[in-house]
């Protein structure tokens, strides 16, 4: 199978290649990523080389950039995909989140092949009780959310419409290896690691429901191959924590590891100004694909969580090269290379 994977080189989607072509060797990637601040090409280093994967460095808003290539689906992670920053400016989530989930639909239409659009559980908006199953109603909260939702209706109409071979999966909260450290669970290692202050929208009070990044790409997989066209798959991992458990939990972890006083991490705790519009919880139904297609979570949340301390720990020049800004310049030093060659 050629799968085109687009926004391979952020936290999710380098993960997933990195599972499909241990659990695939045979299958042909090529990893369509503009390259945002959020693509970090350092996060396939160790696969970059590997024959049946391609890297093309583009942006799914424009159609050229797919011409010339050959797959049999398109597996749809490109995004904006944090909520902060479309609070400051919505325009780069319309754009690459809509516009560019558009391109690719036409582009699945024209080909008549598959398209996978991984979406999230934050379209369903906010609730304080229940849980959301996928016939849940669509309430965006956020511009990131709203541009995630719209983009889900752009692919049921086309399902309707045109009669594309499309499905739909809705994740929880990831967390693991290669997460940017904007995000909560990296930004909280990072900081306890380099003293920092750790700040805590609200009252830490807000519950997300979160789900290791191999669970959910190994979700993805199963969709591809069992899923019915048409259909929307709800992923999570039953696992709701409100966020200063979480917190709590990783600084008692990263103590343990490195041998300091737990005390002290936890002294880093800095309760700030809240999100605007800040969703309160966030739950998941994952009934439907474990019914359906048999999928269920391996990782427990403490094995999880002990796993990505472990990485950060390990991993300090991957995440100090983002801080610095260093990051950035791989690729072209990539590319440099291969042109001398
Ligand atoms: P990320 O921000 O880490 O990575 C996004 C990737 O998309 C980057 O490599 C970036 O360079 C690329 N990209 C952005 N704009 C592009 C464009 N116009 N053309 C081509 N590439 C572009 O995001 P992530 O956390 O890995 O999320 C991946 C997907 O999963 C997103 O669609 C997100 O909405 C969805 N999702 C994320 C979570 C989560 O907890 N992180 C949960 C559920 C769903
Ligand atoms: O639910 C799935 C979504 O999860 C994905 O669609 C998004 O792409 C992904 O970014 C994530 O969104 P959240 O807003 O839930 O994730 P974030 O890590 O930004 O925040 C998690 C919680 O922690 C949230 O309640 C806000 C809070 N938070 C976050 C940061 C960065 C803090 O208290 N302090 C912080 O510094």
């Amino acid at each position: 199978m050629r799968l085109l994977v687009t926004g391979g080189a952020g936290f999710i989607g380098s993960n997933y290649i990195r599972y499909i072509l241990s659990a695939h060797p045979d299958y042909q990637i090529l990893n369509l990523d503009k390259l945002t601040y959020a693509g970090n090409p350092e996060n396939l280093k160790d696969i970059e080389t590997i024959p049946n994967y391609t890297f093309v460095r583009g942006d799914i808003c424009d159609r050229e950039s797919v011409r010339g290539l050959e797959f049999d689906a398109i597996i749809n992670f490109a995004a904006e995909s944090h909520v902060d920053r479309s609070i400051l400016d919505s325009s780069p989530f319309l754009r690459t989140n809509i516009m560019g989930t558009h391109n690719l639909l036409e582009t699945a239409r024209e080909r008549d092949c598959i398209f996978l659009h991984v979406s999230t559980d934050e379209v369903y908006g906010s609730t304080e009780n229940g849980f959301f199953t996928e016939d849940s109603p669509l309430r965006p909260n956020s511009p990131y959310a709203a541009s995630k939702a719209s983009s889900d209706m752009l692919v049921r109409a086309y399902v309707e419409t045109y009669k594309i071979r499309a499905m739909i999966t809705r994740c929880s909260n990831n967390y693991g290896p290669y997460q940017f450290p904007e995000k909560l669970i990296p930004l909280v290692i990072i900081n306890a690691l380099d003293k920092k202050p750790i700040p805590v929208y609200g009252d830490g009070m807000n519950v997300r429901d979160w789900i290791y990044v191999e669970d959910h790409c190994r979700a993805v997989d199963a969709v591809l191959h069992k899923g019915a066209a048409g259909e929307v798959y709800n992923i999570g991992s039953r696992n709701e924590r409100p966020n200063i458990e979480v917190i709590r939990l990783l600084l008692g972890k990263v103590a343990e590891r490195l041998d300091l006083n737990e005390k002290d991490l936890t002294g880093l705790i800095s309760f700030v100004k809240d999100r605007e519009g800040h969703d309160r919880r966030y739950a998941i139904d994952p009934l439907k694909i474990e019914r359906q297609i048999g999928w269920g979570p391996l990782m427990s949340f403490e094995e999880g969580i002990s796993k990505t301390v472990d990485w950060y720990i390990s991993n300090k020049q991957w995440w100090e090269r983002i801080i610095s800004g260093e990051y950035m310049r791989y690729y072209d030093a990539q590319y440099r290379e291969r042109l001398k060659k």
